[in-house]
C-alpha cells in the first residue's frame, strides 16, 4: 500500500483546540503514515499574525505531538502558496497520497487559492463541516461530518490580550509559551495596572471592551482595535505636572504644543500614550499607534480605527453622563453619525469649561459637515 501523508497548513496564531480536533478526525479517516503541520510565514488569508513566526512554529510543535512540523513555509521568509508547498512535498515523496485538510471557511473559498486545477490534482481535499453549510463545499472535497469545537483564532488572541481564562481552546504546553512569551499581549493589562490608577485601568479595559465589540460591526480587526483601547491612556500614567517635560525629552511631535503645555496639558497624555506604547509595549502596527495618538483631539482623514477609539473613549460603559449609553447604541448601527455625535458631544463640553480650546476639533467638525 502507498504511503499516506496528512497535510495541515494554517497560520496558528495560535493553535487551538478546533485545529487538532480537525486533525484528529482527519486521522481516524485516513490513517495516515505521516502527518505534517506546516506553519505559514504569512496567511495570503489574513493581513498580519500576530505572533512571531518562530513562536507560531514552537507552539505548533506543543499542540500537535506526535507530528512532523515543517519549516519549509517559514524558511522561505515570504508567503508561499499552498500549490508550490504541495508541489515541493509531491516531487519528494513520488509514491505518497498525499491528503490535504482544511477548515470550512478555506474549503469554501477553494477557487479563490492559487491553482485549484494543479492543487486537485496533487492531494486528495478533506475539510470537517456539519450541514447545512453556508456556502458550497466543492464536491471534490471529502467532508468528515463530526462534530469540532467552534474556535476563532482572532476572538482567542483578543482574549488573551483582555486576560480571559481560555485555557480550554488551546493545549496546556502551547498555552504556557504564550503566557511565558507575553504572546499576544497577555502581559499588557497586568504591566497597566501597575502604572494606572484602578480607576484609569477601569476606563481603558471599559474602552478596549466596547471597540472590541464594535470592531466587527465597523468591519475593523478586533484585536487591533481592543489593543489601542488598552492603551489609549497609557500616558495618564504621568501625572499633569510632568507631561509638558516628559514630551520635551522625548521630542514628540504635538501640533500647537506650546499652547496645549500653557492651557490644558492634560491633552498631552495621547501623545505620550502612543510613545509608551512602542517603548513598553512594541507597538509597530501605525493604526493602533495612531489611534492612541488621536484620541482626544481627533485629526483629518481618520481611519476606521482611530474613530473607533475615538468613539469608544468617549461613551464607554464607565462614562455615566446622560448621553453615554444613546451613543453606544449608536454607535452599533451608525458609525459616522456616532462618531460626528462624539465629535459634537467633546466640543460643546469644551465650550461649557469656557477655557481655551484647541483648534483641531473645531476644524475637524467642519471638514466632517461642509
Ligand atoms: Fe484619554
Ligand atoms: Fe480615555
Amino acid at each position: 500500500m502507498r504511503e499516506r501523508i496528512l497535510v495541515f497548513g494554517g497560520s496558528f496564531d495560535p493553535p487551538h483546540q478546533g485545529h487538532r480536533a480537525l486533525v484528529e478526525a482527519a486521522k481516524e479517516k485516513i490513517h495516515p503514515d505521516r502527518t505534517i503541520i506546516i506553519p505559514s510565514y504569512h496567511s495570503p488569508w489574513k493581513n498580519k499574525s500576530w505572533a512571531l513566526p518562530e513562536d507560531r512554529f514552537q507552539m505548533a510543535k506543543l499542540a500537535f505531538p506526535g507530528a512532523e512540523i515543517s519549516r519549509v513555509e517559514m524558511l522561505a521568509g515570504r508567503l508561499v502558496y499552498t500549490v508550490d508547498v504541495l508541489g515541493r512535498l509531491k516531487k519528494e515523496n513520488p509514491d505518497s497520497e498525499i491528503h490535504f485538510v482544511v477548515g470550512s471557511d478555506l474549503a469554501l473559498r477553494f477557487k479563490e487559492w492559487k491553482n485549484p486545477p494543479r492543487l486537485r490534482e496533487l492531494a486528495h481535499w478533506w475539510t470537517a463541516a456539519r450541514p447545512p453549510f453556508q456556502g458550497r463545499i466543492p464536491r471534490f472535497f471529502n467532508v468528515i461530518s463530526s462534530a469540532m469545537p467552534e474556535i476563532s483564532s482572532t476572538d482567542l488572541r483578543v482574549g488573551f490580550l483582555m486576560g480571559e481564562d481560555r485555557s480550554r481552546e488551546v493545549s496546556p504546553a502551547a498555552l504556557k509559551r504564550i503566557l511565558k512569551r507575553g504572546l499576544y499581549g497577555t502581559t499588557i493589562i497586568p504591566a497597566l495596572g501597575k502604572i494606572l490608577k484602578a480607576e484609569r485601568l477601569t476606563h481603558t479595559i471599559s474602552v478596549a471592551t466596547l471597540a472590541r465589540k464594535l470592531a466587527p460591526i465597523w468591519g475593523i480587526d478586533s484585536f487591533e482595535a481592543a489593543l489601542a483601547g488598552l492603551l489609549h491612556d497609557a500616558g495618564r500614567s504621568v501625572p499633569i505636572s510632568g507631561m509638558k517635560s516628559y514630551c520635551q525629552k522625548r521630542r514628540l511631535r504635538v501640533p500647537l504644543f506650546r499652547e496645549i503645555s500653557a492651557y490644558q496639558p492634560i491633552l498631552l497624555h495621547a501623545y505620550i500614550s502612543e510613545d509608551l506604547s512602542k517603548r513598553m509595549f512594541e507597538i509597530k502596527t501605525p493604526e493602533v499607534l495612531k489611534a492612541i495618538r488621536n484620541h482626544t483631539l481627533g485629526a483629518f482623514n481618520m481611519g476606521d480605527l482611530e474613530r473607533l477609539i475615538y468613539v469608544s473613549d468617549a461613551c464607554s460603559e464607565d462614562r455615566k453622563y446622560s448621553e453615554a449609553a444613546k451613543l453606544r447604541k449608536l454607535a452599533e448601527k451608525d458609525p459616522s453619525r456616532a462618531f460626528s455625535e462624539c465629535l459634537n458631544g467633546k466640543i460643546r463640553h469644551a465650550v461649557s469649561l469656557q477655557g481655551w480650546i484647541h483648534p483641531l476639533p473645531i476644524q475637524l467638525w467642519n471638514s466632517i459637515i461642509l
